[in-house]
């Protein structure tokens, strides 16, 4: 969905941001997945504070609600998107939803659960790194690691009439989210992961032992040791392509004002 008339740049970015996120709805499941994962720690959530941080809709406020939370708060900081999560739970007398950023957020009480999807295709290039800097400790994050994952492939036996291997050869260097489909892919070799505290923000990886001229890198979303969610499974998540020209790269991730930019280049 693309805004298609001229608008002032404030209103474009929440009218953006709310079409960009409301799609991540048709991808039933990772929504799934998490409600799964919330079910799967009521224990850890009954009568307990939590937060929904980047509540979007608030599905997961609801369900911890429903599961028995002492309160939740459901912060979320695009305008639009906090006025329908806050209509849709005013039923529910133990949420309140805030529309802040979740960084200057500072909670009344201590927070025992914190519900959270910040996570890119590429792991760190969406808003991540947000949590680094939050302003107090949660006792639990869910989920509470996630990993970013390559593999490497034949490009003739993915190249069709369009992208051929000349299309793929302008490629270079150059990093393509969803160029094909993941069917029968696997990921083979991690990349870079995250944990509550544990963030790697450059990383020189080296892939010799993978065969093949085409690298695609996915996302896996775990529960503890449990996968939750990966690219391709789960459809909000795709694979990142780019040609292989050598055996070791180099990824950085720079935090900026909204995601992270993100720098790859092939290395000796
Ligand atoms: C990937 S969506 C997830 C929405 C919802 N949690 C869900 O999964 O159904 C991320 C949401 O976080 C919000 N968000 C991103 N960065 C944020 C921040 N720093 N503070 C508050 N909300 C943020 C976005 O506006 C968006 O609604």
């Amino acid at each position: 969905m693309d805004i298609m008339n001229e608008l002032p740049p404030q209103h474009f970015t929440a009218v953006d941001d709310l079409l960009a996120f409301i799609s991540i709805y048709d991808d039933r499941a990772r929504t799934d997945a998490y409600l799964n994962m919330l079910r799967a720690h009521a224990g850890d959530i009954r009568n307990r504070v939590c937060v929904d941080a980047g509540s979007g809709l608030g599905l997961f406020a609801e369900e911890m609600a429903r599961l028995g939370a002492k309160k939740v708060y459901a912060i979320e900081r695009n305008p639009a998107l906090y006025e329908l999560c806050s209509t849709r739970l005013r039923t529910y007398p133990n949420v309140k939803c805030i529309q802040a950023d979740i960084r200057d957020w500072q909670p009344p009480e201590p927070v025992s659960v914190f519900v959270h999807d910040f996570f890119g295709q590429l792991l760190y290039d969406e808003d991540l790194y947000v949590l680094k800097n939050l302003p107090y400790s949660p006792g639990i994050f869910l989920p509470d690691r996630a990993e970013l994952w390559v593999g490497s492939t034949r490009s003739q036996q993915l190249e069709d009439g369009v992208v051929t291997r000349d299309v793929i050869a302008h490629l270079k260097g150059v990093l393509v989210s969803g160029l094909f489909d993941e069917e029968g892919l696997d990921l083979q070799q991690r990349v870079i992961e995250w944990r509550p505290g544990f963030f790697q923000n450059e990383i020189t990886v080296d892939v010799s032992r993978l065969e093949g001229d085409l690298l695609y890198f996915g996302l896996v979303l775990k529960d503890g040791e449990k996968v939750m969610c990966q690219a391709g499974r789960c459809s909000n998540w795709s694979f990142v392509w780019t040609p292989r020209t050598g055996n070791r790269f180099r990824l950085k991730f720079e935090p900026s004002e909204r995601g992270s930019a993100v720098y790859f280049e092939w290395v000796a």
